[in-house]
């Protein structure tokens, strides 16, 4: 096994983490600053080729507290670090604030001690990268001070053996004798010298999730984040920085993705010298931790990813770590069976009849798991009532059995059954409102806002989450279900609990997602076999903290074709396949009322976790037909689209096209998607190549038998079939290395 190694030069006093992909380097500077040196390519050994350079610079305050003569030509404002302070020196965004007995800001913390741990720590109750053996991966920890403060801080940092994988944490200390209050502290900051970059994005909105930004750094401060209390459709918590030239097959990226599912931030600072600063982390507005003596306070991680084989480059790391060692549980390597969802059929309009119905079509079909959406339990015929009463609507299903019945039935049919929740959401009009009303987030003596017409339960308070805990384990201890689709419909406003002091409201946000994730680890524990899909409204917490619970997320609740094109293209950035579903729904489609093919339809949902999200009954007989078809294609590629390796090949947001391309670890299975948007009058002779194929190996077609070699399909490219009538259609061809 490949090796990861952590040394302390003692003499040049730098910290040097490397393998044999990356190289991530610290130093001890002047005044026992950590300053940031290099993080890229591996390098075998430094000797100071970035060491700080003196020169002297006007408005630039010199060092606090150094003894004897100041050195003018030495300052923090434009010196890199790694976890800068503030009010101290440096004005650039800062990684920590503290807000101290006296009122007062600053925060300056200096280099004190460090070590190092064979594998990687645990976060208590936080979502993680982990390990599953100690080679696989060493842990630098190192300690720093505010001799002012009496705080400690220290920084985490782990490198794996095997992956160009730095993640990161920090954990802040309280050694005074006085409360303090943390206003601000990054998971990560990382420092880079002058150089034209550009920084990807992923914002978007319901139906428009992770669309790809693509942006110059220029001077002053470019920023994403969320303060939804979700980490939400609005801005996924995932950026990657770029040189100006890099492109999906060359150049350096860095990827910057938080393991966390609430309010985030990246903050993107260019100084007056042209140098980078990035400082990410949980949301500091509206973000306050009042941190007692010896009490502690542990960030949510982040992961850090070097490429310098592009974006697919970083890609690629980000979707074997995410699926190798943060998803987790026995569903992490399975193949996910193909849904149909009864929502765009029914919505909330069903009962026994209809759903068995639904069944007697979907079952010959091949369909391998049905989900009852929203509308079985408390009184929910719409969504105005009935969240927070987990017990089933007796009387919707009440012909056919009850949940159990249908849970039977289901099964009857060799097929698996799935339940959706959203465990989060109080309706005003349900029972657990009636009897617990301050189990809503709400301020005192001020209007609560409606969203959905419902109110988002107060999940900072342990006993709350109990109350859901014991509503859910009710259910699922009482009827054979083998999946759940966890849902959450709706932003926090109105940030308060009342159970926290007046100075401590400001922990609301992040104790509640604290709360979501022993939610779910409570359950994902006692219900190991329940495959657990996230979903929010869609694709509104698609982030690698969920992924650490539920090993697939539903991508978005835009089911239209041409958008997912888009969407499904974005998510594979920073995510991978496995965790994406994808569901083929009815034209016209709900959310556009766009006409697209089911041809392409399949297309586009068979490149993610496949299912169906339509009303069966209404297929016409050669719709059905094709629908078979797509279902056995699916099952034939299954384990290819979920667990191969992907590789993004043409970009929707800036051609009329899209391509991507799986392959098999071995490179003997391939399977390449091309879309054509828009039609043309004069259509284009369009080629698309292939990557990562064994160069001299003869691949086949097998559709038409005709053999490549893997040169020829990646240097020269293939025609793709410009014969297609109409907008928006597809062609995949699958290959095999003979
Ligand atoms: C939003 C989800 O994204 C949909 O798929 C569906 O489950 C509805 N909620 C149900 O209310």
């Amino acid at each position: 096994m490949a090796k990861a190694d952590i040394i302390f030069d003692q003499a040049q006093q730098i910290f040097h983490l490397r393998n044999e992909k990356i190289s991530y380097i610290m130093g001890i500077s002047e005044g026992e600053i950590l300053t940031h040196l290099y993080f890229g390519r591996r390098i075998s050994s430094y000797h100071g080729t970035r060491d700080y350079l003196r020169y002297e610079r006007g408005l630039s305050p010199n060092l606090a507290g150094a003894p004897g003569q100041v050195d003018r030509h030495y300052s923090k404002d434009v010196l890199p670090q790694e976890f800068a302070g503030n009010q101290t020196g440096d004005f650039r965004s800062p990684a920590i604030i503290i807000k101290a007995a006296d009122g007062a800001l600053a925060t300056d913390f200096r280099y004190d001690s460090w070590e190092v741990f064979a594998g990687k720590p645990e976060l208590v109750g936080l979502p993680q990268a982990y390990v599953k053996d100690t080679n696989e991966a060493q842990t630098l920890a190192i300690t720093l001070k505010d001799k002012t403060l009496q705080a400690s801080v220290i920084l985490y940092y782990t490198i794996y053996a095997e992956r160009a994988v730095i993640t990161r944490s920090t954990q802040v200390i309280n050694n005074s004798e006085n409360i303090f209050y943390i206003e601000k502290v990054a998971s990560l900051q990382l420092d880079m010298p002058k150089r034209d970059m550009d920084v990807i994005s992923f914002p978007g909105s319901q139906f428009h999730e992770r669309q790809v930004e693509r942006q110059k750094l220029r001077q002053g401060i470019t920023e994403f984040g969320s303060r939804r209390g979700a980490s939400s459709h609005h801005m996924n918590p995932f950026v990657i920085a770029v040189d100006a030239t890099t492109t999906e097959q060359s150049g350096e990226a860095y990827g910057i993705q938080l393991v966390y599912s609430g309010n985030h931030q990246f903050t993107f600072e260019k100084d007056y010298i042209d140098q980078i600063r990035l400082v990410s982390g949980i949301n500091e507005d509206g973000f306050s931790w009042q941190l007692k003596p010896n009490d502690h306070f542990q960030s949510p991680e982040a992961i850090l990813v070097y490429s310098d084989a592009g974006l697919n480059g970083m890609s690629q790391t980000y979707h074997h770590l995410l699926r190798e060692r943060v998803a987790r549980g026995q569903h992490q390597y399975q193949d996910r069976p193909i849904v149909i969802n009864n929502w765009e059929a029914t919505y909330f309009d069903f009962n026994a009849q209809k759903i068995e119905d639904i069944l007697d079509e979907a079952a010959p079909l091949g369909i391998e798991m049905f989900v009852l959406d929203d509308g079985w339990f408390g009184q929910r015929d719409d969504d105005e009532r009935s969240l927070g009463d987990w017990y089933e609507y007796t009387s919707k299903l009440a012909d056919g059995g009850g949940l159990r019945g249908l849970s039977e039935k289901v099964h009857a049919k060799n097929m698996k059954f799935g339940l959706w929740f959203e465990p989060e959401m109080i309706s005003k009009n349900s029972d657990l409102y009636q009897q617990h009303p301050d189990y809503a987030l709400q301020i005192p003596n001020r209007p609560m806002s409606l969203s959905r017409d419902q109110y988002v339960l107060d999940f900072s308070r342990p006993e709350v989450v109990e109350n859901i805990y014991q509503q859910m384990t009710a259910i699922l201890d009482r009827v054979p279900i083998d999946y759940i689709k966890w849902d959450m419909n709706r932003h926090m406003t109105e940030v308060h609990s009342a159970i926290l002091s007046a100075d401590q409201q400001g922990e609301v946000s992040h104790r509640y997602i604290l709360g979501v994730y022993n939610l779910v680890e409570g359950l994902t524990t006692r219900y190991p076999e329940i495959l657990m899909e996230g979903c929010s409204s869609g694709g509104g917490r698609f982030d690698a903290g969920m992924l650490y619970y539920f090993p697939q997320t539903w991508t978005s609740d835009s089911t239209d074709a041409a958008e997912r094109i888009k969407i499904q293209y974005g998510t594979t950035f920073g995510y991978p396949v496995s965790n994406m579903t994808a569901h083929v729904a009815a034209v016209p489609n709900p959310q556009t009322q766009r006409h697209i093919s089911l041809k392409t339809r399949g297309d586009v949902a068979s490149s993610g976790v496949f299912g169906y999200e339509l009303n069966v009954q209404e297929l016409t007989q050669g719709e059905k037909d094709l629908v078979k078809e797509q279902i056995a294609f699916y099952k034939k590629h299954r384990h290819l689209i979920q667990f191969g390796d992907f590789y993004r090949l043409k970009n929707p947001f800036t051609s009329n096209e899209a391509a991507w391309e799986f392959v098999s670890p071995d490179g003997s299975d391939v399977l390449v998607y091309h879309f054509r948007m828009l039609a043309s009058g004069q259509q284009p002779f369009t080629i698309t190549k292939l990557v990562n194929l064994i160069p001299d190996g003869v691949y086949v077609d097998q559709a038409t038998g005709e053999r490549f070699t893997g040169d020829e399909l990646m240097y020269v490219g293939r025609y793709d079939d410009p014969t297609q009538a109409g907008d928006y259609v597809s062609q995949v061809r699958s290959y095999y290395l003979d």
